[in-house]
């Protein structure tokens, strides 16, 4: 069980909110404004010293408040055990993450608490920039191989770098060719884990569909982020002139997307709102259960308005398919009963109502 207790102070309307969660399903219901994604915010902010809905600090911290603390006892592990883990942020952006004893990096404790959201902002993933995408499959990648991150910075240096000689404008050949050669080896590591990545999650992925939207073909393709026919040397070496004029590197591990698609078209395009939730979260849960094989340990999710997009019968499914998983699951919908009757007796199950900024555990 990753989370076994959790006390917020001064995220949003959360001024001091201590709750001892279920391992497996935690459901919190409130009225509109009553701080249930806040407390999912708090979650995230545990995991990843940030907000999934914001990117300024300020709005997550409470008005008037100077600090913001979530402090938690963690297993992360699943092995019985007992660490506490405590992130702490300042609005002059000084962050601490304290674990068991000792200062944590951003990359360890995204690695000791993997978490993964699904929110009305996920339908980015379909609908969105292919920003969007790459960091989904850098997430999976990121869990899947330690070489990953090491690989990654390495990328973005030296692309910031080519980058900015060819904003200068003038660009000593020698010095390019160095610039190229090492470009070209990091994209190809980074792409090559990429790609092992999708095709590891493709079939996850269609196991979950076929479960929460069955009848609904929809395809993965990843897309490189250059022409796979032509060696990236030479691509860079073609569009230099191009590259140059328009001040950024054109091809590469930084044009990569993932296309999904169904019946040939986009899938963002083809389907209703309801099938696209289903769609996004299919993929969110087949990298969890990809997380699950890869690593033996579950994930945490924050799930946001569970029902909303959705009629009775596919929250029923998605339900089901999260209790038969072994990860923690947070929960939130305004309506009490909406999520009532979907679960068995034998799921540990907890109920939370949130009212201004206040939790209390329901059952
Ligand atoms: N920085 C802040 N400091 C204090 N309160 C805030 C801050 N930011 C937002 N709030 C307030 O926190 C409250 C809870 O917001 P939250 O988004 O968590 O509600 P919610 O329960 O998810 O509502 P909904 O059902 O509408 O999604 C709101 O009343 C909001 O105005
Ligand atoms: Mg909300």
């Amino acid at each position: 069980m990753p989370i076994k207790s959790l006390h917020v102070q001064h995220v949003r309307n959360l001024s001091d909110v201590r709750i001892t969660p279920s391992p497996r399903i935690n459901i919190i219901s409130g009225d509109n404004g009553s701080g249930k994604t806040s407390l999912l915010e708090a979650l995230h902010f545990l995991g990843m010293t940030r907000s999934f809905r914001t990117s300024q600090f300020r709005h997550l911290l409470q008005s008037g408040a100077d600090n913001c603390l979530v402090f938690a006892q963690i297993d992360p592990a699943g092995k019985g055990e007992q660490h506490p883990l405590g992130v702490e942020r300042r609005p002059d952006g000084d962050v601490r993450i304290r674990h068991a004893g000792q200062t944590l990096g951003l990359s360890e404790l995204a690695q000791l608490l993997p978490l993964q959201v699904i929110d009305s902002d996920t339908f980015q993933l379909l609908e969105g920039s292919p920003g969007v995408r790459r960091q989904f499959i850098d997430w999976g990648v990121f869990h899947a191989d330690p070489s990953f991150i090491q690989l990654w910075r390495g990328f973005r240096r030296i692309l910031k770098q080519r980058n900015s000689l060819l904003k200068c404008g003038k660009i000593d050949p020698r010095l390019r060719r160095v610039w190229d050669r090492e470009f070209v080896t990091y994209a190809e590591r980074m792409t090559a884990l990429r790609a092992r990545y999708i095709e590891l999650l493709k079939p996850d992925f269609e196991t979950t569909l076929s479960r929460l939207l069955g009848g609904v073909p929809v395809e993965l393709k990843f897309s490189q982020g250059w022409d796979r026919k032509t060696p990236l040397d030479e691509l860079l070496e073609e569009g230099f002139a191009r590259d140059l004029k328009q001040g950024f590197t054109g091809s590469g591990p930084q044009r990569a997307d993932l296309r999904v698609r169904t019946d040939g078209q986009s899938a963002a395009e083809r389907l209703s709102r309801g099938q696209k939730k289903l769609v996004v979260s299919a993929l969110k849960l087949a990298q969890g259960a990809l997380f699950y094989r890869l690593n033996n340990r579950p994930c945490i999710y924050l799930i946001d308005d569970l029902p909303s997009e959705l009629d009775e019968q596919h929250c029923r499914l998605f339900c089901q398919f999260l209790e038969e998983t072994s990860n923690q699951c947070f929960i939130t919908c305004v309506d009490p009963g909406a999520l009532g009757g979907f679960w068995l007796p034998q799921t540990d199950v907890s109920r939370f109502r949130v009212e201004a900024g206040m939790l209390t555990q329901i059952d």
